[in-house]
């Protein structure tokens, strides 16, 4: 634990999407630093072993919410169950797509779900929590986006581009707020091994099991290393080797060629239109 880590990020964290995976892990790292954690998700029953764990491990204090993001009410109530304590920091992880289909393959109400926990709630949430941030001069917001938001592609046509919102949105939340004392990073997550990633490969048939690692996957331990190592460096990273190789690859292309070549790279890896289980 350190006293200048909570004094600029606690005492409390809240972590929207903190039942698995990368969220867990962050949450748990806060919390071993000192910071008090509110963990966000669906599953109640999954929230609570975490939170017993975090609280046996690092003696930290947790609360536990298990909400819906795609409701409409959702940051709403987020705002409410935090009223009576002080938020340091914000951490935006709740975001991957369950679906993985071509844009019309779905109803709209799909896409719709995904804007509204991927976007409209991270940015009311930030709206609500940035302010007294700001005013204590102090405090810390993690986005999560993905190397999905660098560019479009098939069967992400709104995954992407709620994932360039969460970048570019961040990137400018940065801008506004960096010399005032809040640390605001987003971080390009590529291929993470996380549950919703292997169940997504399995559900594909791109997995024999939910115990296999996928190809090529990087650690949620080595996404939350880089992000504690930049909580300061924002307004973005990237957290894996094939991001970063993206970026500097397409810096010297137009984004039509961009988009031409993520085309051909998914159809000759995926298929052309990869529906789940196929
Ligand atoms: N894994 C990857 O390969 C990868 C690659 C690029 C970017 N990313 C980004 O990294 C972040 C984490 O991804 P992930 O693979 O761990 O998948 P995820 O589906 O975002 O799951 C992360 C957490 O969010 C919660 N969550 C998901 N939907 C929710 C909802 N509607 N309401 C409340 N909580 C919800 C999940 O718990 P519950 O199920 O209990 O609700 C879980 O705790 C996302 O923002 C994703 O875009 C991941």
């Amino acid at each position: 634990m350190t006293a200048d880590f909570v004094t600029k990020y606690g005492p409390w964290a809240i972590v929207v999407g903190a039942s698995d995976g990368v969220g867990a892990l962050f949450a748990e790292r806060l919390a071993r630093e000192g910071v008090d954690v509110v963990l966000v998700a669906r599953r109640q029953h999954v929230l609570d072993e975490v939170a017993e764990g975090i609280r046996e491990r690092t003696g930290a204090r947790t609360r536990t919410l298990a909400i819906d993001l795609t409701h409409a009410d959702a940051s709403q109530t987020i705002i409410d169950a935090t009223a009576d304590i002080e938020v340091g920091t914000l951490v935006y992880c709740a975001g991957g797509d369950p679906n993985y289909e071509p844009f019309l393959a779905t109803p709209i109400s799909a896409a719709e779900a995904l804007l509204q926990r991927n976007c409209l709630v991270m940015m009311r949430l930030c709206h609500h929590f940035a302010g007294p941030m700001v005013e204590r001069g102090r405090g810390g917001i993690v986005n999560f986006t993905s190397g999905a938001a660098l560019a479009g592609g098939r069967n992400i046509v709104v995954y992407g581009g709620t994932k360039a919102f969460d970048m570019v949105f961040t990137e400018g939340l940065w801008v506004e707020l960096h010399d005032k004392g809040v640390d605001v990073l987003g971080l390009v997550l590529g291929m993470t091994d996380t549950p919703a990633l292997r169940k997504l490969e399995f559900e594909r048939g791109r997995l024999a099991s939910l115990d296999e690692v996928p190809a090529g996957a990087v650690t949620p331990e080595s996404v939350v290393d880089e992000a504690f190592a930049n909580l300061g460096n924002g307004p973005t990273i990237a957290t894996a080797d094939d991001v970063r190789m993206g970026l500097e690859l397409f810096k010297s292309m137009s984004r039509n060629d961009v988009v031409r070549l993520i085309m051909q790279v998914s159809a000759d890896t995926m298929g052309t239109d990869a529906p789940r289980g196929g």
